[in-house]
């Protein structure tokens, strides 16, 4: 680690303070502290006017009637206008100087390169628009994508949203168990995959896991096959088509589709405390009005910016910052297909140089795993580029906030720490570059238009400085999420029911003395694992669905790369021997039931679990062991000690 970061470790109270440069802020789209005030008055003051204006910069077929419909809590952005996501990110472009600008370049893991100008772009959308029509899609009907991160993935996308179809993407690394899940519970009647994609120079077979997960999606009439890597697979006659013989078959003309304001755009499902993940739905002119103005404020987008967000298209990110935001404001974005160590550690440093990247955003994780592979994978390489870096997924420790400062950034680039959630749809709390002083570890503060607040569990504000409590959302938002997936009661409970009237985010968080934001973390039973949410329900039910286990406990343990680790306490059924052999099953069984991200880093067995009177199992006891090996706080309410002593005695063993 370099001597700048050294002494970071020792600085327990952040006071540090990082204005932006002045040039910086100068050719900033918000330059400075007055303007950001500005606009957050402006958007206070007169919501709906504020709102208008903006969607101004969106293209309307036909204008809206209301700026905002709210009836708690559920709301319409924008009711009676119509307008299409597909058109804003690619026609209008092409009606400009843009049409031959790189909207999308790629690099394949292996080292291919590709790049689609908007017009090509354009064209490739149109085609798969066709192709899903003659697959028999009409609007509203919902399409699985499960990709790689391929150009295809983004082509898929803006066709379904040129068509008014609802999009469904599955990220590349689950299992055939969670594709059944999500596919049955959205009622897909297409999937779109690829014979494979590469990882870390190892093939992963996605069309295989389709071929297992489509035995038991009952609704899926077609699945359409990328050619990636050229690996045999098995194609299902009368089922299964190759998207490259489809598209040749169709016309390269698709006029998009003038659809309502709150036409699903896609549905994106994630994980909560119970039961199963959660189909969380967005719809078209308010998510896309969001996307578009946090990409070009946030990450201060410039017409010669070339943007990467490292995120996979599988999760929220790569919806909003990977394609929509950045397509919908005319940029250059770039994709990358594969791992950050491969074939070596300094990979995307080798891509930075290569493509004369400027805006980087990635996640701590990532970071945290840079700054273990070594500084000297970094400075091997012309970084001077980048004007901009950015952060998002889980909270940003100083240090490592300092060494991307400093190692990644040369110690000119501003960071952004971006807070928000696959259900707010884009980017809440956050520097904007150009105007806000930055604090290592902070998120800073709400954006304009963004109402946001702590709480107490029963709704009164915590006003003083510094005092932890829950992070909610005052005010309905554009781009936030519209219900659950067919089960509106679930989308009331889980959001609107915890603190009355408030959106609850489920995050802890605590403000200081400036009015910045520092988030603490989940207070609830989800864990964040590498910026995934995984909700400890779902791996506890994988783990009970192995014959061997009768009854199962799953919490967070901090990893100094992961952010979190996962740790499983099992307990057996009565007839079942404890073996290490047994533990290694249980963690491929979860791994296998929904994907490797959540395969515990520990299975411990138990004769019983901590529960109280009524039942419920004492997770937060069983975190104090999982990351200390001790219990300090409140056992009051334990119904059986002797687990204690059991857990605690196991630990020491
Ligand atoms: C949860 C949302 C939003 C895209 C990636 C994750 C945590 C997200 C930050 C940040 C601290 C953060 C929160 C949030 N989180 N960004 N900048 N600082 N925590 O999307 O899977 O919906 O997870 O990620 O806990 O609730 P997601």
């Amino acid at each position: 680690m370099s001597s700048s970061t050294t002494n970071i470790e020792s600085v327990l109270h952040e006071e540090r303070v990082f204005p932006p440069a002045a040039s910086f802020s100068e050719a900033a789209h918000i330059s400075s502290p007055a303007d950001y005030e500005r606009l957050r008055a402006e958007a206070a003051d007169a919501p709906e006017e504020f709102w208008a204006r903006m969607a101004g910069e969106l293209h309307w077929f036909k204008k809206w009637d209301t700026v905002l419909k709210w009836d708690a809590p559920h709301a319409e952005w924008f009711a009676g206008g119509k307008t299409n996501v597909s058109y804003n990110c690619l026609d209008r472009h092409l009606e400009t100087w843009r049409r031959n600008k790189a909207a999308i370049i790629w690099e394949g893991e292996p080292g291919e390169q590709r790049t689609l100008t908007y017009l090509q772009l354009h064209r490739e959308v149109c085609r798969f628009a066709n192709v899903l029509r003659r697959m028999g899609v009409r609007e509203g009907d919902r399409v699985a994508l499960y990709l790689p991160l391929v150009p295809e993935l983004a082509i898929a996308m803006l066709a379904c949203a040129r068509i008014g179809a609802t999009h469904s993407i599955i990220f590349g690394g689950f299992s055939a168990t969670a594709i059944i899940d999500r596919v049955n519970d959205a009622g897909c009647r297409v999937v779109v995959t690829a014979d494979g994609g590469w990882r870390r120079g190892a093939e992963v077979k996605l069309k295989e896991t389709v071929d297992e997960a489509l035995k038991g999606t009952p609704t899926v009439e077609h699945c359409i096959v990328v050619r990636r890597t050229g690996s045999r697979v098995n194609m299902t006659a009368g089922r299964d088509h190759w998207w490259h013989e489809l598209a040749e078959t169709v016309s390269a003309d698709c006029p998009a589709a003038e659809l309502d304001s709150e036409h699903p755009l896609f549905i994106l499902y994630t994980s909560g405390t119970t039961g199963k993940p959660k189909g969380i739905l967005h719809t078209t002119a308010g998510y896309l009005l969001w996307a578009h103005l946090t990409t070009k404020w946030v990450f201060d987008l410039k017409d010669e910016d070339t943007y990467w967000c490292t995120a996979d298209i599988g999760w929220v990110t790569g919806h909003s910052y990977v394609v929509y935001g950045p397509l919908s404001n005319g940029a250059t974005t770039l994709m990358y297909e594969g791992a950050p160590n491969w074939p070596e550690p300094d990979r995307f440093w080798r891509i930075i140089e290569r493509h004369r990247v400027n805006i980087f955003y990635t996640a701590p994780t990532a970071i945290r795993a840079f700054i273990k592979w070594g500084e000297q994978w970094v400075s091997k390489h012309d970084l001077s580029s980048l004007r901009l870096l950015g952060t998002v997924g889980e909270p940003i420790n100083p240090e490592a906030w300092m060494w991307y400062r400093e190692v990644v950034g040369g110690g000119r680039c501003p960071i952004v720490d971006t807070w928000w959630q696959t259900e707010t749809g884009g980017i809440m709390i956050s520097p904007l570059p150009g105007a806000t002083p930055t604090k290592p570890g902070s998120a800073t503060k709400p954006l304009p238009g963004i109402e946001v607040d702590i709480m107490t569990k029963t709704g009164e504000a915590v006003t003083a400085a510094g005092q932890g409590g829950y992070l909610v959302i005052k005010r309905p938002w554009p781009s936030m999420l519209r219900t659950i997936w067919g089960d509106d009661a679930r989308y009331r409970e889980a959001y609107w029911s915890e603190i009355d009237g408030v959106y609850f985010a489920g995050d802890g968080a605590r403000r200081d003395r400036d009015g910045y934001y520092w988030i603490m973390g989940r207070v609830d039973d989800v864990i964040n694992v590498s910026g995934h949410r995984l909700g400890t329900m779902e791996i506890e039910s994988a783990l009970v669905s192995h014959e061997a286990v009768a009854e199962a406990a799953v919490v967070a343990r901090p990893d100094e790369l992961k952010g979190s680790g996962i740790v499983a306490f099992v307990t057996l059924e009565g007839s079942r021997e404890t073996s290490d052999a047994l533990k290694e099953e249980l963690r491929r069984h979860v791994a296998k039931e929904i994907g490797a991200l959540a395969r515990p880093d520990e299975i411990r067995f138990t004769d019983a679990l901590p529960k109280t009177r009524s039942g419920k199992i004492m997770r937060r006891l069983l975190r104090e062991i999982a990351s200390s090996g001790a219990v300090s706080g409140d056992t009051t309410t334990l119904e059986d000690f002797s687990v204690l002593e059991k857990l605690r005695a196991q630990e020491e063993e």
